[in-house]
């Protein structure tokens, strides 16, 4: 097959991908978001074609049109690879300020750096604190993943002695990524904020990891965390100072802090959720008055652990499934054989093979067999299914308890957002006819990154949005929950 080379301009990065390749499959590899999911409405994915060619179908043109850009862009999500081309990425030159999310700023002096450390990925972001302009990023998988791919196991190396080398592992892959950005820019920083979940916090702070693995989960400390440059190892000077934000609780840390922050969700009057499908899933609805969060396990179904041929969202990963006149339609990332399935193609064939009637109430396949054919050789198990189900009915019954800590009823959210590692991707229809979340589609947005959102808004602020927060949020531990497992149980069902 024919390749193409795309050059990825200000991230400096060159990438190779097979002819007619969609560039929202390999773009959202290098941290760039869909806020839209790929509908053409949002404008966010605009790219800047300096060299090559991309061709402009009818429908392309008149978004291209309607959101009033010249000949010169191109929406990513309605874009393939045809030819060589080089691509300014509007996303990181943009004005964060232009965000929906009522981010507003008090222009700094000087720059900062915002950090989302998630368990699996790492992105950090180099921010003009006079304009808010992301002028540098860096992305990288977590190298702590050869310490295991989830938290669980992350903790247990943590237990096992591999605690120090977890954290010179982790310190020293930040300071690299701040140091790749300043290469480019020669600027000095005034603040690098960093947020993550509880366990990474604890890991970088090189602190015992050891209550998240024994009842009753309590961490002692969960508050800011702040050092010098110079004890992380980086040569990077810092005027002010570098910190980690606080976490909510032992299992909900500094990145859902900032989810919360990036969704206001503590402002509104009415009552908001976010959920955030990473590589576990945590949950939080509130108002200005009260908010109440939780984690649950949901998250490793999404991330393709525990499913038979799941994956993550990287190139041969099914990454969305459609049904067109009753065939089976499958979206591959890089436009290559299928070689497995991802999250959100997951939560599609779910919602497809129980719309055509090949999957029963109770996740078994009515055909008797024990396993279904997605695309090529990808297929889900009967077991596959019933992972799915215990990840769907952790969400479900996450919500619920939550709404029962408000006294509230679900209706009574009046929006919700999903945030998290492919969000950008979720068909939020399937999410909402499976049950996932059992509200109607029109109260589900997608989000993308409020952690790393969050953490840039954090930049701008003193410590005051962050208590106003922290003091009117309950972490709830939803195991303990007497209701928890009636709910759970109830919700397994299709
Ligand atoms: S226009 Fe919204 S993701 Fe492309």
């Amino acid at each position: 097959m024919q390749k193409h080379t795309i050059n990825l301009q200000p991230l400096g990065k060159t990438i190779q991908v097979n002819d007619e390749t969609p560039l929202i499959d390999v773009l959202h590899e290098f941290g760039i978001e869909f806020p839209c999911g790929g509908k053409g409405t949002c404008g966010k994915c605009k790219v800047k074609l300096i060299t090559g060619e991309i061709e402009v179908s009818e429908k392309h043109g008149q978004q291209i049109e309607k959101l009033g850009l010249n000949s010169e862009w191109r929406l990513a999500c309605y874009s393939n690879c045809t030819s060589d081309i080089t691509l300014e990425v509007e996303q990181f030159n943009h004005i964060i300020l232009a965000d929906e999310s009522n981010f507003e700023f008090v222009p700094l002096l000087g720059f900062g750096v915002a950090v989302d450390l998630g368990t699996t990925t790492l992105v950090a972001q180099l921010i003009d604190l006079s304009t808010a302009k992301v002028i540098a990023v860096e992305t990288m998988l977590n190298p702590q993943a050869k310490f295991g791919a989830d938290l669980i196991s992350r903790i247990q190396s943590g237990i096992d002695g591999k605690a120090v080398e977890m954290t010179t592992v982790i310190r020293s892959a930040i300071g690299s990524m701040i140091d790749l950005m300043l290469q480019k820019h020669n600027v000095e920083i005034r603040k690098i904020v960093i947020v993550g979940n509880t366990a990474m916090q604890l890991i970088f702070s090189r602190e015992d990891v050891s209550p998240l693995a024994m009842y009753p989960f309590e961490v002692k400390n969960l508050g800011m965390k702040t050092f010098i440059p110079n004890e992380l190892g980086w040569k990077t000077k810092v005027a002010e100072s570098v910190q980690f934000y606080p976490s909510i609780g032992s299992f909900v840390g500094s990145d859902i802090l900032a989810g919360i922050a990036a969704t206001g969700l503590g402002e509104k009057e009415h009552y908001t959720a976010l959920i955030d499908l990473g590589t576990n899933g945590e949950i939080v609805v509130g108002n200005k008055d009260r908010i109440v969060c939780a984690s649950t396990a949901a998250g490793p179904a999404f991330e393709g652990t525990n499913i038979s041929m799941g994956m993550r969202a990287v190139t041969g990963a099914i990454s969305s499934l459609h049904l067109e006149n009753g065939k089976i339609i499958a979206n591959v990332i890089g436009n290559t054989e299928p070689k497995g399935i991802c999250g959100s193609a997951l939560v599609d064939a779910i919602a497809i093979f129980r719309k055509l009637e090949m999957i029963g109430d109770f996740g078994d396949i009515n055909s008797g067999d024990t396993q279904i054919s997605i695309a090529g050789k990808v297929k889900i198990t009967r077991k596959d299914i019933n992972e799915f189900q215990l990840a769907k009915a952790a969400i479900a019954a996450g919500l619920e308890i939550l709404t029962q800590e408000l006294s509230i009823q679900l209706s009574d959210i009046n929006e919700l957002y999903i945030a998290g590692g492919f969000g950008s991707y979720i068909n939020l229809k399937h999410v909402s006819e499976i049950g996932m979340i059992e509200l109607p589609e029109q109260k589900i947005r997608k989000m993308g990154n409020t952690a790393l959102l969050g953490a840039k808004m954090f930049l701008f602020s003193n410590l005051k949005i962050v208590e106003d927060i922290l003091v009117k949020t309950i972490h709830v531990n939803l195991e303990t929950n007497p209701d928890f497992e009636n709910i759970f149980v109830d919700k397994i069902l299709f």
